[in-house]
């Protein structure tokens, strides 16, 4: 009796030929119980096999990551771009009775009928300023300008930033750039155009205070002007600073901190790049350029304020005066009517259409996290450091006004952290190799062997299957390399399997 061909070949590639742990033992010629526990051993091998082999497949699949964190050391580190501004929006000395005239009822300070809405928050001067202003005139001005009312009546340079130091050295005039945000008037240190090069930014070259930032500041709260404006009802008096890469915007309302009058804020701080995976393993923006048209690159702030912008000219159809764009400013009816409630709403996250306009972190952040200590300042000692120059100022207003901030490395290391997917290619195939050597000892060769096996089938059987079974026996050998010998075949048909 002849066996079939098929299977003959197949047991005799698998005894002879397949590199296969556990199937020369099932298909060779030792004993039935033998080739049992043998054929057990190997059928649990393969479960195992295929179950690790899967469960390698779902995490290459569901694009899992791991984080790995470096610091880098290295002899000089980019400083960030220092935006400070004051809490307060407008100076009470610097309204005129045409400011008076078109916001005063919009701000909240006078009501209908002229009189100040909550006297004992003003200065005397201001409500004298108020009882002298002559209303027989009083129909607002629709031209009336409110960047320029902002910008004007706002803290300026040289009245807040007293003194700096960059390294110890006096700070250029060019150093501070001014910049409108939700605060008014804020000034940046390091702020960069994108097109800037990057050797001119500011560096350290050493960790500590002495190469870094100082800043004497006078926060003028006798000048706070209470209002409705976005944060003018503060309950605080004092400075935002912000610490954000070179070319991003500021947007110190939402992400600053606070430093108070009377301390010297020491605020140490590290450099931290943070690289996440684009999708599909995480939903950061690798390349914002097209949602954001008035920046020149995309960061979480410039993709807030064009949001800010979108929404509020969708609404109001005009602007703030410190949103970027073409579109008209607000009047100042506009802006305590529409403008200020739209933005509270959409910064809350309560306005419908805010779903719109989605931002998504960077890939690639930059961080400057930081420590800050305080010390109290000696007040007699400023007053006397002051006393022969234009700010002459008392003891007591220092203790209320002045801040002393200083803004440095605390080692000049960054600190990298970078999102890594769990299994690329190679490692993938690096698990997948390991688990099969592991459980049946195969390999990329043995597929080679599987894939040669079914070919040379295939010929067999296109060559010999118009041949009786008789010829394949004896001619076929010839023919084709892997026709199974006669011993073998009888072996086969003899224990029947
Ligand atoms: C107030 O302004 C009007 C119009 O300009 C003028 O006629 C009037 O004399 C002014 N009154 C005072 C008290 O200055
Ligand atoms: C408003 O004032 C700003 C700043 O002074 C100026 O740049 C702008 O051109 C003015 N806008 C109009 C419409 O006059
Ligand atoms: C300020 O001027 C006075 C009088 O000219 C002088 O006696 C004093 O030493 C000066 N103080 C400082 C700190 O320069
Ligand atoms: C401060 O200086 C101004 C002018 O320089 C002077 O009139 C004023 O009296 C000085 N104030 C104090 C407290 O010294």
């Amino acid at each position: 009796m002849g066996c079939r061909s098929g299977r003959c070949h197949l047991r005799k590639w698998a005894a002879d030929t397949s590199d296969l742990h556990g199937l020369k033992h099932i298909a060779g010629s030792g004993n039935l119980f033998r080739r049992l526990v043998w054929l057990c051993l190997f059928l649990t091998a393969l479960g195992f096999c295929i179950y690790e082999c899967y469960l390698v497949f779902v995490g290459f699949l569901s694009f899992n990551h791991v984080t790995q964190v470096d610091v880098l050391y290295s002899t000089e580190v980019e400083f960030p771009a220092v935006t400070v501004c004051n809490i307060n929006k407008y100076r009470e000395s610097a309204f005129t009775e045409d400011d008076i005239k078109n916001v005063g009822v919009h701000l909240g300070i006078i009501d209908e009928d002229h009189n100040l809405l909550l006297p004992e928050l003003y200065t005397d001067e201001f409500r004298d300023f108020i009882d002298s202003v002559n209303w027989t005139v009083v129909e607002e001005d629709p031209d009336y300008n409110m960047t320029d009312f902002t910008i004007r009546t706002g803290h300026q340079k040289e009245d807040m930033i007293l003194s700096c130091l960059w390294k110890e050295e006096p700070c250029e005039e060019s150093d501070f750039q001014h910049k409108l945000t939700h605060l008014g008037n804020c000034y940046s240190f390091n702020l960069q155009g994108a097109n800037s090069d990057e050797a001119d930014w500011k560096h350290s070259y050493a960790a500590g205070a002495a190469n870094g930032l100082q800043l004497i500041l006078n926060m003028e709260t006798p000048e706070y002007t209470p209002t409705n404006d976005l944060d003018g009802g503060a309950m605080d008096a004092g400075l935002r600073i912000m610490f954000h890469y070179p070319t991003e915007p500021p947007y110190p309302k939402e992400l600053g901190f606070a430093v108070a009058a009377g301390d010297h804020s020491f605020i140490s701080m590290r450099h931290e790049k943070i690289t996440s995976l684009p999708d599909p393993y995480s939903e950061c923006e690798s390349d914002g350029a097209d949602i954001i048209t008035h920046f020149d690159h995309y960061s979480l702030q410039a993709c807030r304020i064009e949001c800010e912008t979108l929404v509020v000219v969708a609404e109001c159809g005009c602007r703030l005066p410190e949103m970027p764009g073409d579109d008209d400013v607000c009047g100042p009816a506009d802006l305590h009517e529409c403008a200020h409630p739209t933005l509270v709403e959409f910064i809350t996250g309560n306005l419908d259409s805010a779903e719109s306009c989605e931002c998504f972190s960077p890939c690639e952040v930059e961080n400057y996290p930081f420590t800050l200590s305080t010390s109290r300042l000696r007040l007699t000692y400023l007053e006397a450091l002051f006393a022969n120059t234009s700010t002459n100022f008392t003891a007591a207003y220092i203790g209320e006004n002045i801040a002393v901030v200083s803004m440095y490395y605390e080692a000049l290391n960054f600190e990298t952290i970078d999102m890594l997917p769990e299994y690329t290619v190679a490692t993938l195939l690096a698990v997948l190799g390991g688990n099969l050597g592991l459980f049946l000892g195969a390999s990329f060769l043995t597929l080679a062997q599987l894939g040669e096996y079914c070919f040379d089938e295939v010929v067999g059987w296109c060559i010999c299957t118009p041949k009786k079974e008789d010829d394949d026996k004896n001619d076929g050998g010839n023919k084709v390399g892997h026709v199974p010998t006669v011993t073998a075949m009888d072996a086969w048909g003899a224990q029947k399997l």
